[in-house]
């Protein structure tokens, strides 16, 4: 079968476009016929050895694929052969066919497309978490969405968007046809991280806040709440733009570490607030995002996804670094 290797820890020159065995299914797993696979960050990730290189390279990549399940073994209760599914390995996934233990699949809703249903249970969950569970985000609140058109961002400004009334949103992109597509989704205001200094402008939109000893905070200008999945520079600039006593929840690092100074802000007591999915397996919450994503895929519309033959991963994978992909990026297997 085809296969996309990570046959170096390191940059896309070591993704590899192959052939591999077609995986043989232990007695307690399924074979899954993948047809699409998801990219998210965390293959990029995982291709540069973050957090850890522990695995031994060459290994195929990819940690989502939607599919059609081919066999099942007969240890496995609950799962028949035909099922769509959607899998959810820590690798493999950038393959024709996966085997794969029935706790790492999900049914697929019969009115979801395949290519479809993969935006929602990694990208919707953190969104959900991010929203409801720890930003707590409130009717009136003024957001500051970074990475705002891709896989996560997309779906945070549709659930503020759809689900909320009064909740106002910009959104920051690097292209014109993504602040295109933000507005068309509903954000208030849009910002070009490439050409526009994007503190400037958020408090050219909402005027400044207030400082030291002066007092309020709600009432002034600025955000009550940034989302932040870019990091890298953005963490010595984003406080610049959150009210006193405001919420900056950091939960990613795709333009890399950056330096907190705490030092900078304290006196405006901004609530700085790592965020994770991870933090919430085995909580109510998970079952609580569960339960709102099923509902969404029911009653919503849906992302339609860019889709790119498997064989371009290399292409693909440098477009979606440097931020040339717009929302759900998935493969054709
Ligand atoms: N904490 C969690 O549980 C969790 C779960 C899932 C994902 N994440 C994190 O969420 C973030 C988004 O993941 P995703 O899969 O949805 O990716 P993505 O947002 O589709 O892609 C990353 C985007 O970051 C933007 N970006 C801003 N500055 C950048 C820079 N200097 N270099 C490169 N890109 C830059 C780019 O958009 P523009 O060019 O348009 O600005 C790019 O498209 C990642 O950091 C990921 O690790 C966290």
């Amino acid at each position: 079968m085809k296969a996309v290797f990570i046959d170096n820890y390191g940059g896309t020159e070591n993704l590899r476009y192959g052939d591999a065995p077609t995986p043989e299914p232990k007695p307690d797993e399924v074979l899954v016929k993948v047809e699409y696979a998801g990219l998210r960050w965390g293959d990029v990730m995982a291709r540069n050895g973050v957090p850890s290189r522990a695995r031994p390279t060459p290994f195929v990549g990819g940690q989502e694929a939607t599919g059609i399940i081919e066999s099942v073994g007969h240890e496995v209760r609950g799962w028949k052969k035909g099922a769509r599914v959607m899998v959810m390995p820590f690798g493999g996934a950038f393959a024709e066919y996966i085997a794969i233990h029935p706790s790492r699949l999900l049914p697929v809703p019969d009115k979801v497309p395949l290519e479809q249903m993969l935006a929602y249970p990694v990208n919707m969950r953190t969104a959900y978490y991010m929203v409801y569970t720890w930003a707590k985000i409130r009717e009136g609140d003024r957001v500051l969405l970074h990475a705002a058109a891709g896989g996560v961002g997309l779906i945070t400004l549709q659930i503020l968007k759809r689900r909320f009334k009064d909740v106002s949103v910009v959104a920051i992109a690097s292209t014109e046809e993504k602040l295109k597509l933000l507005k068309a989704e509903g954000a208030d205001h849009v910002i070009n991280r490439k050409t526009q200094n994007y503190v400037d402008e958020v408090l050219k939109i909402w005027g400044p806040k207030a400082t030291g000893f002066a007092a309020g905070g709600e009432q002034s200008g600025g955000v009550d709440v940034s989302f932040n999945g870019v990091s890298g520079d953005t963490l010595s600039t984003d406080w610049q733009v959150i009210r006193k006593r405001g919420r900056w929840v950091i939960y990613g690092f795709s333009a890399g570490r950056g330096n907190l100074d705490t030092s900078k802000f304290g006196y405006d007591g901004i609530t700085v607030m790592p965020f994770s999915s991870i933090a919430w397996f085995g909580t109510p919450e998970f079952a609580e995002a569960t339960a709102f994503i099923q509902e969404w895929l029911e009653t919503e519309a849906l992302i339609k996804p860019e889709i790119h033959p498997l064989a371009d991963m290399q292409q693909v994978q440098q477009a979606f670094e440097a931020g040339n992909t717009t929302g759900k990026v998935v493969f054709k297997v």
